[in-house]
């Protein structure tokens, strides 16, 4: 099984990366028959822009299960990781485990980019996971991650992995919409 991990920000390392490395490690610790593969951003065009390797939407469509990772930027995802996912085709999510996990400064924003990833992934008719991960950036800045985050990522792990294990290979309907309008008339 393979895990493939979108790591969305333009500006690494930071806080999403430490979270993130901690997931992943987490996942190759308790979950031996699962491979990690993550994917970041190669080429840096502005302060907060930067653009993805060629090879970047097939190991998203060849992934059991993703984990799109995002630091909230203006109240959203970053730009970055919307160019990445503007690339993607709808099969490269459908009916696939997918898990949010977000950090931002303000622990007010802390829907701020979920939601807006949550609408984008029922363009795809992914299998978005029930509950995402969101940490206020300061506790991943730490000597030690408290705790509790950490066993929020577990659980965030677990999540996906039961998901993946139990559900590969199905497909769910109705069509999203995209598939809906264009489809051929036959
Ligand atoms: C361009 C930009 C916009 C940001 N917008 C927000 C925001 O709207 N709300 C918020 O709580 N934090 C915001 N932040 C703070 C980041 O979400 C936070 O510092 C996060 O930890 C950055 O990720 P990193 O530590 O992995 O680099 C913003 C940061 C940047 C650089």
């Amino acid at each position: 099984m393979r895990l493939t991990t979108v790591y969305g920000s333009p500006t690494p390392p930071g806080k999403l990366a430490r979270a993130l490395g901690l997931l992943e490690q987490d996942v190759r610790d308790r979950h031996p028959n699962w491979v990690v593969d993550r994917i970041e951003p190669e080429n840096p065009v502005a302060p907060v822009v930067a653009t993805w390797g060629d090879d970047a939407v097939e190991r998203i469509s060849g992934a059991d299960a993703v984990v799109l990772a995002s630091p909230v930027f203006r109240g959203s995802i970053t730009g970055t990781l919307k160019l990445l996912i503007d690339m993607l085709p709808n099969e490269a999510l459908r009916s696939k485990p997918v898990g949010i996990l977000t950090v931002a400064a303000a622990p007010h924003h802390f829907l701020s980019a979920e939601r807006h990833l949550r609408d984008i992934l029922s363009w795809f008719g992914a299998l978005t996971a029930p509950n995402s991960a969101f940490f206020v950036d300061r506790v991943f800045g730490a000597a030690e991650v408290d705790a509790e985050a950490l066993a929020d990522l577990r659980e965030f792990a677990d999540q996906l992995v039961v998901l993946a294990e139990n559900l590969s290979g199905r497909h769910f309907g109705p069509d999203p919409l995209t598939v809906r309008f264009t489809r051929k008339k036959t």
